[in-house]
């Protein structure tokens, strides 16, 4: 039987890195490297918020992502926010909600990010939702209880079509930025549950991607991309450097050849 066919992403997530003039080079050095190439894997940056504007402009062989994304809507008088509205008009398209470090760090809660989920679908952005579950919650046994809550706090603010416009990036937050990975094997089974989860509940599990994020290596990417159920990276510390983040992407080209 043939396997479906599932848009893989590697997207890089720079959090709050690196420098301006870095960036630009950074940047400059990825999309030479991406020219002429036609790979089976789309390639996205998620930027600091100050560079998207330039990036955006530059963008040509991959898509510029937003970390985050206000709760309020459109233009006005909100000081320091940036709307789902406004990213639309400066065709940023996609936009990572959920990430664990904005839940742990910034009190971004359930009614926070269901408001964010409901304002970049109605300014038709593809949203990048992650999910993940804490060491003391894996340890005790609770993970797929946390991760599938996770989903279920998506869903309720989801119609039928919303679905096909959602990327599920699962990173477990005891693998973020400590080096520690997933086992493939850990990582397929958890995905695995998601997509179960995506199939009792939309139209659409089968075309929907599910990326892993968590100390995301080229040395650890063609086993992650292997897995059935792994469409694509969530990558943090090494998207910040040009020959690491080319040879994520190439595992996960590779795998869908
Ligand atoms: P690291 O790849 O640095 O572990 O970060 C993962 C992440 O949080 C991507 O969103």
């Amino acid at each position: 039987m043939s396997q479906p066919v599932r848009q893989q992403w590697v997207i890089g997530n720079w959090k709050l890195n690196p420098s301006f003039i870095d960036a630009k080079k950074l940047f400059t050095s990825i999309q030479a490297q991406l020219a002429d190439r036609t790979d089976a894997c789309q390639v996205a940056i998620a930027p600091p918020a100050p560079y998207l504007g330039l990036l955006v402009e530059q963008a040509e062989q991959l898509a510029i992502a937003a970390q985050d994304v206000s709760f309020v809507s459109g233009f006005g008088a909100f000081t320091g926010e940036v709307s789902a509205h406004l990213l639309q008009n400066m065709a940023v398209n996609l936009v990572i909600i959920g990430h664990s470090e904005r839940r742990e760090l910034f009190g971004d809660d359930v009614k926070m990010l269901q408001s964010k989920i409901l304002q970049a679908r109605a300014a038709n952005l593809k949203i990048i939702y992650c999910v993940g579950e804490s060491l003391a919650q894996r340890e005790s046994g609770q993970a797929e209880s946390v991760v599938m809550q996770q989903l279920d706090d998506l869903k309720q603010v989801l119609s039928a079509e919303d679905w096909a416009h959602i990327i599920i990036a699962y990173e477990p937050i005891w693998a973020i930025g400590t080096g520690k990975t997933a086992s493939p094997e850990d990582a397929q089974h958890m995905h695995a549950t998601i997509r179960q989860y995506l199939t009792q509940h939309t139209d659409c599990a089968e075309q929907l991607s599910l990326l892993y994020g968590g100390s995301v290596k080229a040395e650890n990417a063609v086993q992650l991309a292997a897995c059935k159920d792994i469409d694509g990276a969530l990558v943090g510390g090494a998207s910040l450097d040009a020959t690491s983040f080319m040879a994520i992407i190439n595992a996960f080209s590779q795998s869908n050849d």
